[in-house]
């Protein structure tokens, strides 16, 4: 029996890692049930990839498939010709995807036209915002999967309203947790407060990306503007995107910031938990990171209109703040004067996550 799980883009490395780790386990080998990877070469830059190995102690790859950068359909449309030769190659009886980028959607897209099943691990999520391309990789990758591992319950009602069999759907918990968890005592070990000389607790930790936020010049200049009167009262230590980074530079908007607002390069994983779990707040629009930070119990402004992750708002550290600056701002000093939500942990946010994947995954193959 053979599974290749796919991965893509930085969000994806972090959710392979602890399924990788649980294939792993002597008992799957003994039955011979072989795990490999595949990287479509989605993100390629060092900070972006190759970092995240290292990190994470993934093996290099079994398969890279090299498509890079380009317009949607360009790269959707790569990843699917790259991953169908790997496909006809291998013959595997599992394909798993991860997530909700290009490479989520397009590997699956490949696999289920050869008849080879899919199964997709953070399903059910939905933003209900369809101009997201995520969400758009969302549906599309749920409506062919075989199997859906779901995080939280937001994703089973989704699911079921969306017309998918109960037995493809199985509430298992958050991978993305079963690494921070496996990785915080490693964390706890970084340099990085000494490397950007910064005390713990005493900054605001950012992280921009979504072509709504950073794409348009006045938006992202109002952003960098709210950065600046944050810096104010906290420093503010911010890992720039290559998005982020080329529209700063393309629109100039470099001058405009405060000297007590860090732009630095994107981090790696161990260096960017050791960050998160010490920060005052989170400003964010990613969507892993929100669910990061309820775990961590740290408080988090997202700077989007919806989140596909509700449970981090209801029950989480999570603030949907939407798109007024305003309404940033008064978060932003309520939190300054201690009013701060009580979160709790989603049910089975425990580290086991992947274990459970696999042993559902083995029960059925085998
Ligand atoms: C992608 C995912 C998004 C995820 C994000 C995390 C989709 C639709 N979007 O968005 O869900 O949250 O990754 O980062 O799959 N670039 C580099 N080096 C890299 C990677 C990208 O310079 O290693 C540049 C690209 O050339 C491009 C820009 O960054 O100009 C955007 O990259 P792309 O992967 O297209 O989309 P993301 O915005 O990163």
């Amino acid at each position: 029996m053979k599974i290749i799980s796919v991965v893509g883009a930085r969000p994806n490395f972090m959710k392979v890692a602890p399924i990788y780790r649980a294939f792993r386990e002597s008992k799957y080998a003994d039955v011979g049930l072989t795990h490999k990877i595949c990287h479509t070469g989605q993100h390629y830059d060092e900070n972006m990839s190759k970092v995240f190995f290292q990190d994470l102690a993934l093996p290099t790859p079994d398969f890279y498939l090299g498509v890079g950068n380009g317009s949607h359909a360009v790269q959707t449309a790569k990843v699917m010709i790259e991953f169908e030769k790997v496909l006809l190659r291998e013959q595997p009886d599992l394909v798993l995807v991860v997530g909700d980028v290009n490479s989520t959607v397009a590997c699956s897209l490949a696999a289920v036209k050869l008849g080879i099943g899919v199964a997709h691990v953070e399903s059910g999520l939905r933003s209900f915002d369809r101009t997201m391309p995520e969400e758009i990789n969302r549906i599309l990758t749920d409506a062919i999967a075989h199997y859906l591992f779901v995080t939280e319950h937001s994703g089973l009602h989704n699911l079921k309203r969306e017309g998918i069999d109960d037995e493809k759907i199985f509430f298992t918990g958050n991978v993305m947790i079963d690494s921070l968890i496996f990785y915080l005592p490693r964390a706890a070990k970084s340099n990085i407060f000494c490397e950007l000389n910064v005390n713990k607790a005493e900054y605001c930790l950012v992280t921009l990306h979504r072509p709504s936020n950073v794409d348009n010049q006045r938006r992202l200049a109002e952003l960098l503007n709210f950065l600046n009167e944050l810096a104010k009262d906290k420093r503010v230590i911010f890992p720039v995107h290559p998005r982020t980074r080329n529209n700063i530079d393309l629109f100039k908007l470099h001058d405009k910031l405060d000297s007590d607002v860090l732009l630095i390069d994107p981090l790696g994983y161990i260096d960017f938990l050791a960050l998160l779990e010490k920060a005052f707040l989170v400003i964010t629009d990613s969507g892993g990171i929100q669910e990061e930070t309820t775990f961590l119990d740290v408080p988090c402004l997202t700077l989007r209109s919806s989140t596909e992750r509700p449970v981090t708002v209801e029950m989480g550290t999570n603030y949907l703040v939407g798109e007024q600056i305003n309404d940033a701002k008064k978060y932003f000093y309520q939190i300054l004067h201690g009013e701060t939500k009580q979160g709790q942990i989603p049910e089975l946010w425990d580290g086991r996550t992947a274990e459970r994947i696999a042993e559902i995954i083995a029960g059925n193959l085998l």
